[in-house]
């Protein structure tokens, strides 16, 4: 199900702007607990090698941990996530995407909100991610999986 926020989610966005061009990624399969900072590093590594600067691909890297963690504790098989490199207009930036196959998220707009868990964690995640990446998008279907699409640019806005 998408949800209200995709009105000004990133593909919405997308539509409106069409000429994302992206340059090289890479596909990391997330389903146990060191594949986390692995994921981290490997978000670090790419945001600098764009020449964004160390604190802001210190955020991408958090955003990275954030849904890694999700993919191991919340998904029943793991998952994936995709980090790209991406262009527009001049600007450069880095796109996550992190994608399961599995329970999906029952109500995505709670799942959203500081504070909320269904494990009894923090519930710091996903806004945590919201705040840190620039764009934001969340799709979730029940039993069949969730994706998230994040991007964080070089300059902004
Ligand atoms: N990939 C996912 N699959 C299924 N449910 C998810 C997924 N990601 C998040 N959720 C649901 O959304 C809720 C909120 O996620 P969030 O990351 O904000 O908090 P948390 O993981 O519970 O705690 P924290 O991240 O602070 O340790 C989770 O408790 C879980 O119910
Ligand atoms: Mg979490």
């Amino acid at each position: 199900m998408g949800i209200a926020l995709a009105r000004e989610g990133s593909l919405l966005v997308e539509v409106e702007r069409g000429s994302i061009e992206r340059g090289s990624c890479a596909t990391l399969a997330v389903s146990r607990e060191w594949h986390i900072s692995q994921a981290r590093q490997e978000a670090i590594e790419m945001a600098r090698s764009i020449g964004m600067s160390p604190t802001l691909s210190l955020h991408v890297g958090t955003a990275v941990s954030e849904l890694a963690t999700n993919l191991v504790w919340h998904s029943t098989s793991g998952g994936a996530i995709t980090l790209c490199a991406v262009k527009e207009d001049g600007n450069e930036g880095i796109e996550v995407v992190a994608e399961d196959d599995g329970p999906g998220i029952p109500n995505v707009e709670r799942a959203l909100q500081e504070g909320f868990s269904s494990k009894g964690s923090l519930g710091g995640g996903l806004p945590g991610v919201r705040r840190f990446m620039e764009e934001f998008d969340i799709t979730s279907v029940l039993n069949q999986g969730t994706r998230v699409l994040a991007r964080k640019w070089k300059r902004w806005p």
